[in-house]
């Protein structure tokens, strides 16, 4: 379907609206081959993930998990359940044998021990993104994941939209040239983009608990603020790297076919305005070189610019705005210096140019008009990634096919954030030792 014309369409290329993943459709699916699930950790984006879940066809969600028991309620409203089975213990969960996957959407310092008792449990794993809270989580959990043949899913869902399918087709065609420079930035400028979300009425030890949210990480009193808003701090988040980052070293890993760890990074950045007592900055920007191009990367909380990757090749451009995706061809055919030879005096610049044109026969028009104007798709309305990234991953559950965005992918993609933190703390380049599956100062 295109949309765009009149006055618009003469100088605008038409949008192409793409149409949502397949899998996603309402196919039929045996009722033997529904997948019983359950969801472990139903906050925000646990609850998100639920409500997504009631749009793929072939699934049930059979119990959920969380440690705050209000979230409970929230669970059960998002999925539909009312009834579903609620507990705070994630490991009876495990323990049921009807039970073929579970969703870990917890706080990111706790995704390695659920992760590896699920796959010792021999449940397939969509897990959130960041895949892991240190570099040395992510390989074990690549380790475990492997030991037990597990299905596993790690939640950046860009590598499931139509959009960034569209963007790696035009990638893969060649038509961007040589791509040396990938540029992307995911800017907000809101309380709520900053992570200052309000903490609820009835958050206490009571109905929250606080020494299991804890786990591994330091001991410190009952503290809503590090509940609700655990991004801020080191102890379970990775700030703006492990929340943004992620998804746009995931979305630029995929379009490129490059999944695999950057050589080294630098950052800069700063805590500029969300002074809350936070351990992260508010502003922060990497340069990540990679084997065949460089990458910079920006996430600035003070500034609503949205989201965007940018590849610059030597024969065209691609972005991705939002949810729209263009792509514009650059005129490479060959032309006479007409810039230099200003320099030269008139006789020396008419013989250069008779003798160029020469050499040089009239380049062919251009083959079409999209080859002048480029391309441009978006979304089509209502559409959900998280959908698409949902349906692949129960997809693959029955077939047992892996899929794209698995551990490895995930564990190269977390490495990143780590590379960007590691720079940014110490101040120092963060140089990736794949020997050793290390940062170590540069
Ligand atoms: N893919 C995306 O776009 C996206 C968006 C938001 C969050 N996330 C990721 O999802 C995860 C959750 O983020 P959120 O915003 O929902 O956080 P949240 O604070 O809203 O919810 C996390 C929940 O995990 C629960 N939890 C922690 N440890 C647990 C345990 N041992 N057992 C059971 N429950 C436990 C907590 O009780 C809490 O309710 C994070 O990894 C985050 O990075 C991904």
């Amino acid at each position: 379907m295109q949309i765009g014309s009149g006055a618009l369409a003469a100088t605008t290329v038409a949008k192409t609206i793409l149409q949502p993943h397949l899998l996603s459709a309402a196919t039929r699916v045996a009722p033997s081959d529904t997948v019983r699930f359950a969801s472990i950790g139903t906050g925000v984006r646990g609850c998100e993930l639920l409500e997504a879940t009631t749009h793929v066809p072939g699934v049930e969600c059979v119990g959920v998990c969380d440690l705050y028991d209000t979230r409970h309620t929230a669970a059960r409203e998002a999925v539909g359940k009312p009834t579903v089975t609620a507990t705070r213990e994630y490991r009876a969960i495990l323990d049921r044998k009807d039970i073929d996957a579970v969703i870990i959407a917890v706080t990111d310092h706790q995704h390695r021990h659920i992760f590896e008792d699920a796959c010792a449990a021999g449940k397939d794993v969509y897990c959130e993104k960041p895949m892991s809270h240190t570099v040395e989580d992510g390989f074990s959990m690549v380790e475990t994941a492997h030991k037990n043949n597990r299905i596993i899913q790690i939640g950046s869902q860009r590598v499931s939209s139509v959009l960034y399918a569209k963007a790696k087709e035009i990638y893969d065609s060649g038509k961007l040239g040589e791509v040396f420079s990938i540029n992307a930035y995911w800017d907000r400028n809101s309380p709520s983009g900053a992570w200052v979300y309000p903490i609820p009425p009835d958050a206490s030890e009571k109905t929250i608990d606080w020494n299991t949210f804890l786990g591994d990480a330091p001991k410190h009193p009952f503290d809503p603020v590090r509940f609700f808003r655990w991004r801020c701090f080191k102890d379970y988040g990775e700030g703006l790297a492990g929340d943004l980052f992620v998804h746009l070293i995931s979305g630029i890993h995929f379009i490129t076919g490059a999944n695999t760890v950057a050589q080294r990074a630098q950052s800069s950045g700063g805590l500029y305005h969300f002074k809350d007592g936070r351990e992260f900055p508010d502003l922060i920007e990497t340069l990540y070189d990679y084997p065949n191009f460089k990458v910079t990367l920006r996430c600035n909380l003070n500034n609503d610019g949205g989201e965007f990757i940018g590849f610059y090749g030597t024969q065209g451009t691609m972005i991705i705005k939002d949810t729209t995706l263009t792509y514009k061809p650059q005129d490479t055919r060959p032309e006479p210096e007409g810039y230099s030879v200003f320099g030269w005096p008139k006789e020396l610049r008419e013989q250069y140019l008779e003798e160029w044109h020469k050499e040089h026969p009239k380049p062919a028009a251009l083959a079409s008009k999209l080859d002048a104007e480029g391309e441009s798709y978006a979304n089509p309305p209502g559409y959900s990634d998280t959908v698409d990234h949902q349906a692949n991953f129960f997809h693959a559950v029955r077939s047992r096919k892996p899929v794209t965005e698995n551990e490895i992918f995930g564990n190269h993609a977390a490495i990143g954030c780590h590379l960007s933190n590691f720079a940014y703390f110490n101040q120092s380049v963060a140089v990736w030792d794949p020997a050793a599956k290390k940062i170590v100062k540069g």
